[in-house]
Protein backbone atom coordinates (compact mmCIF):
# COMPACT_ATOMS: atom_id res chain seq x y z
CA UNK A 1 0.00 0.00 0.00
CA UNK A 2 1.17 3.64 -1.24
CA UNK A 3 -0.25 6.54 0.41
CA UNK A 4 -0.02 9.38 -2.12
CA UNK A 5 -0.48 12.97 -1.41
CA UNK A 6 -2.33 15.09 -4.36
CA UNK A 7 -1.89 18.14 -4.53
CA UNK A 8 -3.91 19.71 -8.11
CA UNK A 9 -2.74 23.56 -7.18
CA UNK A 10 -3.97 26.02 -9.76
CA UNK A 11 -4.77 26.10 -13.33
CA UNK A 12 -4.66 23.14 -15.80
CA UNK A 13 -2.80 21.54 -12.15
CA UNK A 14 -5.85 19.36 -10.87
CA UNK A 15 -7.14 17.84 -14.57
CA UNK A 16 -3.53 16.49 -15.24
CA UNK A 17 -3.16 15.32 -12.12
CA UNK A 18 -6.81 13.23 -12.29
CA UNK A 19 -5.17 11.83 -15.62
CA UNK A 20 -2.23 10.99 -13.55
CA UNK A 21 -3.95 9.10 -11.25
CA UNK A 22 -6.15 6.87 -13.12
CA UNK A 23 -3.06 5.98 -14.66
CA UNK A 24 -0.74 5.26 -11.38
CA UNK A 25 -4.06 3.22 -10.42
CA UNK A 26 -4.13 1.36 -13.58
CA UNK A 27 -0.47 0.46 -13.11
CA UNK A 28 -1.05 -0.24 -9.03
CA UNK A 29 -4.29 -2.82 -10.23
CA UNK A 30 -1.59 -4.41 -13.00
CA UNK A 31 1.38 -4.49 -10.33
CA UNK A 32 -0.74 -6.01 -7.76
CA UNK A 33 0.08 -2.84 -4.90
CA UNK A 34 -2.93 -0.17 -3.89
CA UNK A 35 -3.22 3.20 -3.26
CA UNK A 36 -4.27 5.01 -0.96
CA UNK A 37 -5.12 8.79 -2.30
CA UNK A 38 -4.78 12.14 0.09
CA UNK A 39 -6.08 15.03 -1.36
CA UNK A 40 -4.64 18.45 -0.33
CA UNK A 41 -6.70 21.74 -1.19
CA UNK A 42 -3.22 23.80 -1.81
CA UNK A 43 -3.35 26.44 -3.91
CA UNK A 44 -3.71 30.26 -5.20
CA UNK A 45 -7.84 29.60 -4.52
CA UNK A 46 -7.06 28.98 -1.07
CA UNK A 47 -4.48 31.56 -0.61
CA UNK A 48 -7.35 34.20 -1.79
CA UNK A 49 -9.63 32.80 0.37
CA UNK A 50 -7.78 32.36 3.78
CA UNK A 51 -4.36 34.12 3.30
CA UNK A 52 -2.79 30.16 4.15
CA UNK A 53 -0.08 29.06 1.67
CA UNK A 54 1.04 26.16 3.23
CA UNK A 55 -0.59 25.45 7.43
CA UNK A 56 0.77 23.19 9.74
CA UNK A 57 -1.73 20.80 9.29
CA UNK A 58 -0.81 20.65 5.93
CA UNK A 59 2.40 19.82 6.59
CA UNK A 60 0.87 17.33 9.52
CA UNK A 61 -0.59 15.80 6.51
CA UNK A 62 2.23 15.64 3.70
CA UNK A 63 4.39 14.37 6.36
CA UNK A 64 1.64 10.73 6.61
CA UNK A 65 2.27 9.83 2.89
CA UNK A 66 5.23 8.14 1.24
CA UNK A 67 4.94 10.51 -1.46
CA UNK A 68 3.59 13.68 -2.90
CA UNK A 69 2.16 14.37 -6.70
CA UNK A 70 2.16 17.75 -7.50
CA UNK A 71 0.05 19.34 -10.74
CA UNK A 72 1.44 22.93 -10.80
CA UNK A 73 0.67 26.36 -9.05
CA UNK A 74 0.53 30.26 -10.26
CA UNK A 75 -1.92 32.08 -10.67
CA UNK A 76 -2.59 35.60 -12.47
CA UNK A 77 -4.23 36.59 -9.36
CA UNK A 78 -1.35 36.89 -7.39
CA UNK A 79 1.64 38.79 -7.41
CA UNK A 80 4.79 36.47 -8.95
CA UNK A 81 6.72 34.68 -6.50
CA UNK A 82 4.41 34.33 -3.24
CA UNK A 83 3.13 30.93 -4.81
CA UNK A 84 5.94 29.43 -6.16
CA UNK A 85 8.19 30.45 -2.48
CA UNK A 86 5.67 29.82 -0.33
CA UNK A 87 4.16 26.56 -1.82
CA UNK A 88 6.88 25.04 -4.31
CA UNK A 89 9.94 26.11 -2.96
CA UNK A 90 8.87 25.82 0.58
CA UNK A 91 8.08 21.69 0.34
CA UNK A 92 11.42 21.26 -1.47
CA UNK A 93 12.67 23.08 1.60
CA UNK A 94 10.58 21.34 4.36
CA UNK A 95 11.15 18.30 2.68
CA UNK A 96 14.91 18.77 2.28
CA UNK A 97 14.48 17.12 -1.49
CA UNK A 98 17.79 17.67 -2.15
CA UNK A 99 18.10 16.26 -5.63
CA UNK A 100 15.72 17.72 -8.83
CA UNK A 101 15.79 14.55 -11.07
CA UNK A 102 14.94 15.79 -14.84
CA UNK A 103 15.40 13.48 -17.25
CA UNK A 104 16.37 14.43 -20.93
CA UNK A 105 14.69 12.07 -22.81
CA UNK A 106 13.42 11.70 -26.94
CA UNK A 107 10.66 8.97 -26.27
CA UNK A 108 10.02 7.35 -29.90
CA UNK A 109 7.09 9.34 -32.06
CA UNK A 110 8.11 12.86 -30.51
CA UNK A 111 9.13 15.34 -33.02
CA UNK A 112 12.64 17.39 -31.61
CA UNK A 113 13.20 20.75 -33.05
CA UNK A 114 16.87 19.45 -33.56
CA UNK A 115 17.50 18.44 -36.55
CA UNK A 116 18.59 14.90 -37.43
CA UNK A 117 18.78 13.60 -33.80
CA UNK A 118 17.28 10.85 -32.62
CA UNK A 119 15.84 8.77 -29.08
CA UNK A 120 19.24 7.51 -28.92
CA UNK A 121 20.91 10.82 -29.36
CA UNK A 122 18.75 12.35 -26.68
CA UNK A 123 18.86 10.47 -22.89
CA UNK A 124 20.75 11.89 -20.34
CA UNK A 125 19.82 12.63 -16.72
CA UNK A 126 19.59 16.23 -15.32
CA UNK A 127 20.57 16.61 -12.10
CA UNK A 128 19.98 19.41 -10.18
CA UNK A 129 20.72 20.53 -6.86
CA UNK A 130 17.58 21.39 -5.23
CA UNK A 131 18.13 23.46 -1.88
CA UNK A 132 21.14 25.60 -2.24
CA UNK A 133 22.90 28.25 -4.40
CA UNK A 134 21.09 31.38 -5.28
CA UNK A 135 17.42 29.91 -3.86
CA UNK A 136 18.61 30.07 -0.40
CA UNK A 137 16.59 33.11 -0.41
CA UNK A 138 18.73 35.59 1.57
CA UNK A 139 18.93 38.86 -0.27
CA UNK A 140 17.92 42.45 0.15
CA UNK A 141 17.46 45.35 -1.80
CA UNK A 142 18.21 48.53 0.03
CA UNK A 143 19.05 52.58 -0.39
CA UNK A 144 21.78 53.91 1.00
CA UNK A 145 20.33 55.44 4.23
CA UNK A 146 18.36 52.39 4.99
CA UNK A 147 20.20 50.50 8.08
CA UNK A 148 20.58 46.80 6.95
CA UNK A 149 21.74 43.63 9.12
CA UNK A 150 24.34 43.02 6.78
CA UNK A 151 26.54 46.09 6.94
CA UNK A 152 29.40 44.02 5.13
CA UNK A 153 27.75 44.28 2.38
CA UNK A 154 26.86 47.89 2.16
CA UNK A 155 30.75 47.93 2.94
CA UNK A 156 32.09 46.07 0.53
CA UNK A 157 30.06 48.04 -2.31
CA UNK A 158 31.28 50.58 -0.78
CA UNK A 159 34.66 50.00 -0.76
CA UNK A 160 34.78 48.19 -4.60
CA UNK A 161 33.14 50.71 -6.12
CA UNK A 162 33.84 54.18 -4.05
CA UNK A 163 30.86 55.67 -3.83
CA UNK A 164 28.77 57.03 -0.54
CA UNK A 165 26.79 54.43 0.50
CA UNK A 166 24.63 56.74 2.77
CA UNK A 167 23.63 58.18 0.09
CA UNK A 168 19.91 57.81 -0.79
CA UNK A 169 20.82 58.20 -4.53
CA UNK A 170 22.43 54.83 -4.52
CA UNK A 171 20.03 51.76 -3.94
CA UNK A 172 21.47 48.45 -3.99
CA UNK A 173 20.74 44.74 -4.09
CA UNK A 174 22.12 41.69 -3.86
CA UNK A 175 21.34 37.99 -3.80
CA UNK A 176 23.54 35.17 -1.95
CA UNK A 177 24.65 32.16 -3.70
CA UNK A 178 25.21 29.55 -1.26
CA UNK A 179 26.90 25.83 -1.19
CA UNK A 180 27.68 23.85 1.47
CA UNK A 181 30.49 21.18 1.38
CA UNK A 182 27.71 19.20 3.17
CA UNK A 183 24.70 20.13 0.00
CA UNK A 184 26.84 19.47 -2.62
CA UNK A 185 28.51 16.53 -1.47
CA UNK A 186 25.12 14.73 -1.00
CA UNK A 187 23.84 15.63 -4.41
CA UNK A 188 26.71 14.77 -6.61
CA UNK A 189 27.11 11.58 -4.62
CA UNK A 190 23.51 11.02 -6.26
CA UNK A 191 24.58 11.69 -9.70
CA UNK A 192 27.85 9.43 -9.11
CA UNK A 193 25.30 6.65 -8.29
CA UNK A 194 23.24 7.12 -11.27
CA UNK A 195 26.06 7.65 -13.40
CA UNK A 196 27.62 4.30 -12.49
CA UNK A 197 24.28 2.64 -12.85
CA UNK A 198 24.59 3.73 -16.56
CA UNK A 199 28.04 2.89 -16.57
CA UNK A 200 29.42 6.28 -18.44
CA UNK A 201 29.80 9.79 -17.42
CA UNK A 202 29.06 12.58 -14.98
CA UNK A 203 29.27 15.89 -16.49
CA UNK A 204 29.35 18.72 -14.03
CA UNK A 205 27.44 22.23 -15.00
CA UNK A 206 29.19 25.42 -13.46
CA UNK A 207 30.48 28.43 -13.69
CA UNK A 208 33.73 28.03 -11.47
CA UNK A 209 35.47 30.58 -13.95
CA UNK A 210 34.08 33.60 -12.58
CA UNK A 211 31.65 32.92 -9.82
CA UNK A 212 34.63 31.00 -8.14
CA UNK A 213 34.42 30.81 -4.42
CA UNK A 214 30.95 28.56 -4.63
CA UNK A 215 31.92 26.97 -7.63
CA UNK A 216 34.99 26.49 -6.95
CA UNK A 217 33.82 24.61 -3.62
CA UNK A 218 31.67 22.89 -5.56
CA UNK A 219 34.14 21.34 -8.27
CA UNK A 220 36.31 20.58 -5.19
CA UNK A 221 33.51 18.36 -3.59
CA UNK A 222 32.96 16.84 -7.38
CA UNK A 223 36.55 15.62 -6.76
CA UNK A 224 36.96 14.18 -4.20
CA UNK A 225 33.28 12.48 -4.97
CA UNK A 226 34.61 10.98 -7.80
CA UNK A 227 37.33 9.28 -7.17
CA UNK A 228 35.13 6.87 -5.07
CA UNK A 229 33.50 5.88 -8.96
CA UNK A 230 37.11 5.16 -11.08
CA UNK A 231 34.76 3.51 -13.71
CA UNK A 232 32.65 6.89 -14.48
CA UNK A 233 33.92 9.46 -16.75
CA UNK A 234 34.34 12.75 -15.16
CA UNK A 235 34.23 16.02 -16.88
CA UNK A 236 33.77 19.93 -16.40
CA UNK A 237 31.77 22.19 -18.54
CA UNK A 238 31.04 25.66 -18.00
CA UNK A 239 27.09 26.32 -18.27
CA UNK A 240 27.16 28.82 -21.06
CA UNK A 241 28.84 26.60 -23.32
CA UNK A 242 26.61 23.26 -22.41
CA UNK A 243 23.63 25.43 -23.74
CA UNK A 244 25.27 25.21 -26.99
CA UNK A 245 26.07 21.63 -26.44
CA UNK A 246 22.49 20.71 -25.93
CA UNK A 247 21.70 21.67 -28.81
CA UNK A 248 24.58 20.87 -30.93
CA UNK A 249 25.08 17.46 -29.07
CA UNK A 250 23.21 16.20 -26.65
CA UNK A 251 24.58 12.59 -27.23
CA UNK A 252 27.36 13.69 -25.63
CA UNK A 253 25.64 13.45 -22.12
CA UNK A 254 24.70 11.11 -19.71
CA UNK A 255 24.56 12.47 -15.83
CA UNK A 256 24.49 16.09 -16.00
CA UNK A 257 24.57 17.20 -11.83
CA UNK A 258 24.22 21.46 -11.21
CA UNK A 259 23.93 23.62 -9.18
CA UNK A 260 20.34 25.12 -8.40
CA UNK A 261 20.02 27.69 -10.71
CA UNK A 262 21.77 26.70 -13.84
CA UNK A 263 20.05 23.45 -13.37
CA UNK A 264 16.48 25.49 -13.92
CA UNK A 265 17.58 27.13 -16.71
CA UNK A 266 19.09 24.07 -18.50
CA UNK A 267 15.99 21.77 -17.97
CA UNK A 268 13.93 24.38 -19.82
CA UNK A 269 16.76 23.94 -22.77
CA UNK A 270 16.70 20.21 -21.93
CA UNK A 271 12.70 19.93 -21.89
CA UNK A 272 12.61 21.55 -25.61
CA UNK A 273 14.70 19.48 -27.23
CA UNK A 274 13.49 16.51 -25.73
CA UNK A 275 9.69 17.80 -27.37
CA UNK A 276 8.64 20.70 -25.55
CA UNK A 277 7.59 21.35 -21.83
CA UNK A 278 4.58 18.93 -22.36
CA UNK A 279 7.22 15.85 -21.84
CA UNK A 280 9.24 17.08 -19.64
CA UNK A 281 9.16 15.59 -15.83
CA UNK A 282 10.55 16.16 -12.60
CA UNK A 283 11.42 14.21 -9.11
CA UNK A 284 12.44 16.22 -6.38
CA UNK A 285 14.06 13.74 -4.41
CA UNK A 286 15.03 13.04 -0.20
CA UNK A 287 15.84 9.30 -0.57
CA UNK A 288 15.35 9.58 3.14
CA UNK A 289 12.02 10.73 2.66
CA UNK A 290 9.29 12.17 1.16
CA UNK A 291 9.88 12.79 -2.18
CA UNK A 292 7.74 14.98 -4.13
CA UNK A 293 6.98 14.40 -8.37
CA UNK A 294 5.71 17.15 -10.73
CA UNK A 295 5.55 18.24 -14.31
CA UNK A 296 8.35 20.99 -15.05
CA UNK A 297 5.39 23.03 -17.03
CA UNK A 298 3.26 25.67 -15.15
CA UNK A 299 0.09 26.11 -14.41
CA UNK A 300 -1.33 27.68 -17.80
CA UNK A 301 -4.27 29.43 -16.20
CA UNK A 302 -5.83 30.32 -19.72
CA UNK A 303 -6.65 26.49 -20.30
CA UNK A 304 -7.94 25.68 -16.66
CA UNK A 305 -11.16 23.48 -16.79
CA UNK A 306 -10.97 22.97 -20.58
CA UNK A 307 -9.71 19.65 -20.67
CA UNK A 308 -6.98 20.41 -22.96
CA UNK A 309 -3.85 20.75 -21.25
CA UNK A 310 -1.53 17.78 -22.12
CA UNK A 311 -1.12 15.08 -19.18
CA UNK A 312 2.02 13.29 -20.13
CA UNK A 313 4.74 15.23 -18.54
CA UNK A 314 2.47 14.32 -15.48
CA UNK A 315 1.97 10.97 -16.21
CA UNK A 316 5.73 10.43 -16.65
CA UNK A 317 6.32 12.50 -13.03
CA UNK A 318 3.98 9.81 -12.16
CA UNK A 319 6.12 6.87 -13.56
CA UNK A 320 9.26 8.71 -11.56
CA UNK A 321 7.11 8.21 -8.31
CA UNK A 322 6.53 5.19 -8.65
CA UNK A 323 10.32 3.94 -9.16
CA UNK A 324 10.89 5.66 -6.15
CA UNK A 325 8.68 3.50 -4.33
CA UNK A 326 10.17 0.92 -5.87
CA UNK A 327 7.93 -0.08 -8.39
CA UNK A 328 9.84 -0.10 -11.12
CA UNK A 329 8.24 -2.65 -13.45
CA UNK A 330 5.00 -0.63 -12.99
CA UNK A 331 7.56 2.94 -13.59
CA UNK A 332 8.44 1.24 -17.16
CA UNK A 333 4.61 0.31 -17.93
CA UNK A 334 3.78 3.99 -17.44
CA UNK A 335 6.68 5.34 -19.29
CA UNK A 336 5.93 2.84 -22.05
CA UNK A 337 1.84 3.48 -21.76
CA UNK A 338 3.36 7.41 -22.76
CA UNK A 339 5.50 6.35 -25.56
CA UNK A 340 2.36 4.33 -27.09
CA UNK A 341 0.07 7.01 -27.26
CA UNK A 342 2.16 9.40 -28.50
CA UNK A 343 2.79 6.68 -31.83
CA UNK A 344 -0.38 6.06 -31.90
CA UNK A 345 -0.93 9.63 -32.15
CA UNK A 346 -3.63 9.64 -28.88
CA UNK A 347 -2.29 12.83 -27.58
CA UNK A 348 -3.67 16.52 -27.44
CA UNK A 349 -3.62 19.35 -29.40
CA UNK A 350 -0.41 21.13 -28.86
CA UNK A 351 1.24 17.57 -30.04
CA UNK A 352 -0.65 17.78 -33.12
CA UNK A 353 -3.63 15.49 -31.38
CA UNK A 354 -7.11 15.90 -31.04
CA UNK A 355 -7.48 14.11 -27.96
CA UNK A 356 -8.45 15.77 -24.28
CA UNK A 357 -6.72 15.60 -21.45
CA UNK A 358 -8.27 12.89 -19.48
CA UNK A 359 -9.39 10.46 -22.49
CA UNK A 360 -4.83 10.70 -22.83
CA UNK A 361 -5.11 9.65 -19.17
CA UNK A 362 -7.78 7.10 -19.98
CA UNK A 363 -6.55 5.62 -22.97
CA UNK A 364 -2.66 5.09 -21.50
CA UNK A 365 -4.02 3.30 -18.48
CA UNK A 366 -6.21 0.62 -20.28
CA UNK A 367 -3.33 0.36 -22.34
CA UNK A 368 -0.90 -0.59 -19.09
CA UNK A 369 -4.34 -3.15 -17.85
CA UNK A 370 -4.35 -4.74 -20.58
CA UNK A 371 -0.20 -5.30 -20.58
CA UNK A 372 -0.05 -4.43 -24.30
C1 LIG B 1 11.00 24.91 -11.78
C2 LIG B 1 10.34 26.24 -11.64
C3 LIG B 1 10.56 26.76 -10.23
C4 LIG B 1 12.04 26.90 -9.99
C5 LIG B 1 9.80 28.06 -9.90
C6 LIG B 1 8.33 27.98 -10.22
C7 LIG B 1 10.00 28.46 -8.46
O1 LIG B 1 10.84 27.13 -12.60
O2 LIG B 1 10.58 23.98 -11.08
O3 LIG B 1 11.93 24.77 -12.59
O4 LIG B 1 12.61 27.95 -10.29
O5 LIG B 1 12.63 25.94 -9.50
MN1 LIG C 1 12.22 26.22 -14.01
Amino acid sequence: MHRIAAIGGDGIGPEIINAGRSVLNAAGEKYNFDIEWVDFDIGSDRYLRTGELLTEEDITGLEACDSIFFGAIGDDRVKPGIIEKGILLALRFHFDQYINLRPIQLLHGVQTPLANKKPEDIDFLVVRENTEDFYVGIGSRFKGSEKTSLEVIRNLYSIKFGVDVESDAEEVAYQIGLISREGAERVIRYAFERAADRGKKCSSVDKANVLSDIYGLWREVYTEVSKGYPDVETEFTFVDAVTMWFVKNPEWFDVVVTPNMFGDIVTDLGAMIQGGLGLAPGGNINPDGISMFEPIHGSAPKYKGMNIANPLATIWAGSLLLDSLGEREAANAVLKGIESSIVAGYVTKDMGGSQSTSSVGDWIADKIRSGE
